[in-house]
């Protein structure tokens, strides 16, 4: 799709007749992933705006996604007025990295100057055990790199874009700083909030063993289905953006295969050879983390939100 057929201007208008004059203009914006859209709690005088009623928007179809815009005032005083995104679009969904990116397009055009991107994600570092935060510091985009699946990839959206965007300052080590002190300020332990590099795939499958270590070899920490389209978008809009991952679950990577050649073998000696049960990830087990662990998500990111500068 040429990206001038894109409905901002509906979508704008639309936003407007819906908000208060106070939540017109956020300049912060949120993404909450998987089992985390709890953060919408922490935002006073808010406004939801149903993603349905929103012309160029998809919808969410994916099981403990919302689907909607959130927005409200965060933090000390009158507040800062921030918008967030309850539930997001993945190209597994079967949708176009256009409708993917169309939100957080939309945010920019609102006045949104700093991104806030949470997500769920699978470890494949022992050092990062399930329930720890990851500020994210670098990515890998697989799906980038292998196939046609990056949101940039078309007509330029105009002269003032970049045709080739840097990603070497892709993550924001200004917001990523604001991440450590506001963990120190709310007294977090000092593996609640880690650094690592965030793998990319298009998922909606999970990895295999051979897949996990090929990631970690790549030099990931973690893994997930999501957020890297956003942050392209997002950079290529000129916002700075920090990526919140939540460990839900390790990536299974058995140290060696079980020899189903050497238990057969031994079955027929008679000397049968005791196996634990295979290990599988599963959704659920995922978004029941993210359940878990959606308070401190939901402290770190409104710390965060209060020490940006505002000006
Ligand atoms: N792999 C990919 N995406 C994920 C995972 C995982 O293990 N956990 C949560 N999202």
């Amino acid at each position: 799709m040429a990206h001038q057929a894109l409905p901002f201007a509906i979508t704008l208008d639309i936003l407007k007749r819906r908000l208060p004059a106070h939540l017109q203009e956020p300049k912060i914006g949120i993404v909450c992933g998987s089992g985390l859209s709890t953060l919408a709690s922490a935002l006073r005088d808010v406004v939801e705006v149903p993603y349905s009623e929103l012309e160029g928007f998809g919808t969410s179809t994916v099981q403990g996604h919302k689907s909607s815009l959130a927005f409200g005032l965060l933090g000390p005083g009158n507040g800062i007025p921030v918008v967030a995104m309850l539930g997001r679009f993945h190209p597994y969904e079967g949708h176009k990295l256009s409708t993917v990116v169309y939100p957080i397009r939309v945010l920019a055009r609102l006045g949104v100057r700093n991104l806030i991107i949470t997500n769920a994600a699978g470890s494949l570092n022992p050092k990062l055990p399930v329930g720890t935060i990851v500020a994210i510091q670098d990515h890998v985009a697989i799906p980038n790199m292998a196939g046609p699946l990056n949101p940039l990839l078309g007509p330029s959206l105009g002269p003032e874009y970049p045709r080739f965007l840097p990603l070497s300052n892709a993550h924001s080590i200004k917001l990523r700083r604001l991440a450590f002190l506001a963990a120190h300020k709310l007294g977090l332990a000092d593996d609640a909030l880690a650094e690592g590099v965030y793998a990319w795939v298009s998922g909606p499958t999970y990895e295999t063993p051979a897949e996990g270590r090929f990631l970690r070899a790549a030099g990931a920490d973690v893994v997930g289905m999501s957020t890297i389209p956003e942050v392209l978008a997002a950079r290529e809009e000129g916002l700075e953006v920090i990526v919140l991952s939540l460990v839900t679950n390790f990536v299974v990577i058995p140290d060696k295969y079980r020899s189903i050649k050497e238990e057969v073998k031994a079955e027929l000696a008679g000397k049968p050879i005791e196996q634990p049960p295979q290990q599988v990830v599963s959704h659920q087990e995922v978004l029941n983390v993210g359940k878990q662990k959606a308070d401190v998500m939901k402290d770190l990111v409104a710390k965060i939100i209060e020490m940006i500068p505002t000006d």
